[in-house]
């Protein structure tokens, strides 16, 4: 069931005769028995660290045996010298000096919030805390401590840092748990998981028995999954009075959550911050011209000129000439208000944030340098240019690094620890750096003011992940991170204005993203009727996205008409992915094309691979034009690039055939984890084999036909009908009328299509409601695989497909399909 968890126990080294009892102890023990069981409820991985090696009955244990024997191993580690110097780190920290307090709180009260300065130690030494207190008072046996994170490299993060301040290997006492992935033991008494595992593990077990303390960090990002644990826990806490729930949050607005839980009591971890100094655009421009005017004076006509004078003639240039006399939004003539607000939606300028640097680096004393951007492309196409600009000569005085939260943890120490003498550190990160991730030695911020942001429009059903501005909360957070050590400095690449112009908070991600994988979660945590749920949130959501959500999820054939989960909608419940996503695969796996709904259902939950150059618009079309074909769909192009990039890379050629494709490298890259990804996660529940491949689940990859049958699938209820107006054809939704076909689409100029129908993955809305990437379909597709999977309780052809089909056949016909449709159906069942 689960070779990876038996791996891990035998990495972890027995180094003496006290372990090895413990560990007899251990396998016998209550505990270890409780996560067996949860592994056998269902013959399915839902919880891939869950240990499976024990399954015969416990024999008693002597839990004060093992109790005192937990507490001897506790304190024979603490005498190596890293382990004291990591307890000097440790006692410098803020946390350090309330531990006293802490414990005492956390002893007197069930739920208790926690506010303190990023970097002040409540990740890394609270859950600590409890855990050698536990340990210290002889309950060692008992406790089970669980803290929660927002991202699955924060928990590996967090966990190896844990695990070395207590000498340990990560896996022993603490580990840590993420989706597919996991390093823990049956030692393992405080775990480090996902927010999202913790939900799909209160599927199995609802009341969380065993645990005995649940410490949920970052809520004052307000996550969705944090929201929805908290409604979850508030509704728990009764049923469980011995357990003990402690909230963690930047300080950023605790009170609120105390509020939640009845007024539960809040601590305060003061923290020291030095001063910040912060420079808007208007003064980084000021500033670097300064210094570059008088370089000029003294290296007239040198190659730097040209570099620094491409700033000044930065069509921003103007804008700024005009802010440095007023400083008021208002006294902004309009036209520079104007190209204030075209500049504020246009992309990142990296040569800003490269010149900033090389500015930082050229002229300001020593100190880590932490640049927030707002993606992986931004972070990767920064990183060359950096690494392609000599600017200080030597590329050994310079240690950059990304830091992104999808990235695989290689090299971790080296963001955190120091860089090596005369070597500056140069960090590009995400958000992720702003309250989850602490690298002390910074003294510099660049700041770009923006973080992707998912939106929603309810109305419209239109969802869309675009880098936004961030709030004033968040900057404020980034700015922090430059006074760790020393007084610092925040650059600020946007406008004061447009920080006047910030929210003081951004809007909970519950409010502002698509709710259907959260109600199918809902349904499969047996939490009764999903809007009377969703009303108990912190801040709850429209109603109108809730009605959106149940109606899709019943569209897709995910609940029946009583709002239950049908065997669709259990299996899509397992997958951790958007329910379209997730059903696609499925399909893919059982229609026996697999290879290309992987490449589609990757593109379609990261981003799409080519790349827009406004400058060379029609190469870039026409090259996705080839690459489609004569199949009309933009899904077929991204398959068909997809190997067209494997073999390049094979062959060495992947630079040229990227530039010359329009195609970006990266974005195929980190496609091509997701799609690995995707089939761990159909081997997890079981339907395709891990040690088979893809290629056992592609006998029709190359059938075009199924493959877009099996998009029409996944896509639906994203149908365009096409009908002919004179020599022209016009597209027409169900839900908002007439649309138009996204201009870099393939199909943007097709007059004729073969088929009557299109599929899209998503909707724009700027002039008009743009569909993008658009796949011809016929009707027979559409009637056998759009919508549920039931057949419809009327015996209609069309009512499965809500009207946008009138399907005259004769009843047979459509009594064929019915079955063909029911037959699905029962296979999904037996799964
Ligand atoms: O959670 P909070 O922001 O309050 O702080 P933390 O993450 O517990 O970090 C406390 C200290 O440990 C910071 O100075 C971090 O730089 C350091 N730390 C580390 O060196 N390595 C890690 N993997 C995590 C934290
Ligand atoms: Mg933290």
């Amino acid at each position: 069931l689960d070779d990876r968890h038996g791996s891990t126990q035998k990495e972890i080294k027995m180094s003496n005769q006290t372990e090895a009892r413990v560990e007899d102890l251990l396998s016998r023990s209550k505990w270890n028995n409780n996560s067996a069981s949860t592994s056998t409820v269902s013959t399915r991985q839902i919880f891939p660290g869950a240990s499976s090696s024990v399954v015969e009955p416990a024999a008693p244990i002597d839990k004060e045996k093992l109790s005192s024997q937990l507490r001897e191993l506790q304190n024979s580690r603490k005498t190596t010298a890293s382990a004291r110097s990591m307890q000097s780190f440790r006692e410098k920290l803020p946390a350090f000096s309330m531990r006293e307090g802490f414990l005492k709180a956390v002893a007197a009260n069930q739920v208790l919030v926690i506010s303190g300065e990023t970097g002040c130690g409540k990740t890394t030494q609270l859950p600590q805390f409890i855990l050698e207190e536990e340990i210290n008072s002889l309950r060692g046996a008992d406790c089970n401590i669980i803290c929660t994170q927002p991202r699955r490299i924060s928990a590996i993060s967090v966990a190896a840092r844990v695990s070395a301040e207590r000498g340990e290997e990560l896996g022993e006492a603490v580990g840590y748990q993420i989706r597919l992935e996991s390093k823990r033991s049956a030692q393992t008494r405080l775990l480090f998981c996902t927010t999202g595992v913790l939900l799909r593990r209160l599927v199995q077990e609802p009341d969380l028995i065993g645990v005995s303390h649940l410490l949920v960090d970052e809520i004052h990002e307000r996550g969705m999954n944090e929201d929805f644990l908290i409604i979850i826990l508030r509704d728990l806490l009764p049923r469980r009075p011995d357990l003990r729930l402690v909230l963690m949050s930047a300080t950023i607005n605790a009170e609120l959550f105390s509020m939640y839980f009845g007024d539960a009591p809040v601590m305060h971890i003061p923290g020291f911050t030095f001063p910040v100094a912060e420079l808007f655009l208007e003064d980084v421009l000021e500033k670097t011209r300064y210094r570059i005017n008088s370089e000029r004076d003294n290296f007239a006509g040198s190659s730097r000129r040209k570099r620094f004078s491409s700033v000044k003639s930065d069509p921003l240039s103007d804008v700024f000439e005009d802010i440095d006399i007023t400083k008021e939004y208002g006294n902004y003539s309009s036209s520079t208000r104007q190209s204030l607000e075209a500049w504020s939606a246009a992309e990142l300028d990296l040569s800003l944030v490269e010149n900033t640097i090389e500015y930082i680096c050229r002229y300001e004393a020593e100190g880590a340098i932490l640049v927030f951007l707002t993606g992986w492309d931004e972070i990767s196409k920064l990183l060359d240019k950096i690494k392609g600009n000599n600017f200080l000569g030597s590329p050994n005085r310079f240690l950059v690094l990304p830091l992104h939260g999808s990235m695989p943890t290689v090299n971790q120490r080296e963001i955190f620890d120091r860089p090596p003498a005369n070597m500056r550190k140069i960090v590009l990160a995400t958000n992720i750096a702003e309250s989850s991730i602490t690298i002390d030695d910074v003294v510099y911020v660049i700041d770009c003011g923006k973080a992707k942001e998912t939106s929603y429009d309810a109305l419209n059903k239109l969802a869309c992940l675009l880098p936004s501005w961030i709030s004033k909360a968040s900057a404020h957070q980034r700015r922090g991170r430059a006074g760790r050590v020393q007084p610092g400095f925040c650059y600020r690449l946007y406008p004061k204005i447009i920080h006047d112009a910030m929210p003081q908070f951004q809007l909970p991600e519950i409010l502002r993203t698509p709710l259907q994988e959260l109600c199918l979660t809902i349904k499969s945590l047996q939490l009764g009727a999903v809007s009377s749920f969703l009303a108990k949130s912190l801040q709850p959501p429209d109603p109108l996205s809730v009605k959106n959500a149940i109606e899709l999820l019943k569209t897709i054939g995910a609940l029946d008409d009583m709002e239950e989960l049908t065997s669709l909608g259990r299996h899509l419940c397992t997958l951790p992915l958007d329910p379209n996503i997730g059903k696609m695969l499925l399909m893919g796996s059982v229609f026996q094309c697999l290879d290309p709904v992987l490449t589609i259902a990757a593109a379609l939950a990261y981003r799409n691979p080519f790349v827009l150059p406004i400058d060379r618009k029609e190469e870039a079309d026409a090259v996705k034009r080839s690459f489609a074909g004569d199949s009309c769909s933009d899904h077929i192009a991204l398959v068909k690039a997809f190997v067209a990039w494997k073999d390049a890379k094979r062959s060495g050629r992947e630079r040229t055939f990227c530039w010359e494709s329009f195609l970006s490298p990266m974005t195929l890259k980190m496609m091509d984890d997701m799609r690995n990804q995707f089939f761990d996660l159909l081997s997890d529940i079981g339907f395709v084999s891990k040690t088979a491949g893809v290629k056992a689940y592609n006998r029709y990859g190359n059938d075009l036909e199924m493959v877009c049958a099996v998009l029409c699938a996944g896509l639906y209820p994203n149908v365009v009908q096409c009908k002919r107006r004179g020599k022209r054809t016009a597209f027409y939704t169900k839900d908002v009328g007439k649309v138009d076909i996204h201009p870099s689409s393939v199909n943007a100029f097709v007059n004729q299509f073969p088929l009557p129908f299109l599929v899209y993955s998503e909707k724009v809305k700027t002039a008009s409601i743009y569909v993008r990437d658009s796949t011809n379909i016929s009707d027979y597709a559409l009637l056998l695989f759009g919508g549920s999977l039931s057949p419809s309780k009327t015996g209609e052809g069309i009512e499965m497909l809500g009207g946008y089909l009138h399907f005259s056949a004769p009843k047979r016909t459509i009594e064929l399909i019915q079955k063909l449709r029911g037959e699905l159906d029962k296979l999904l069942q037996k799964k």
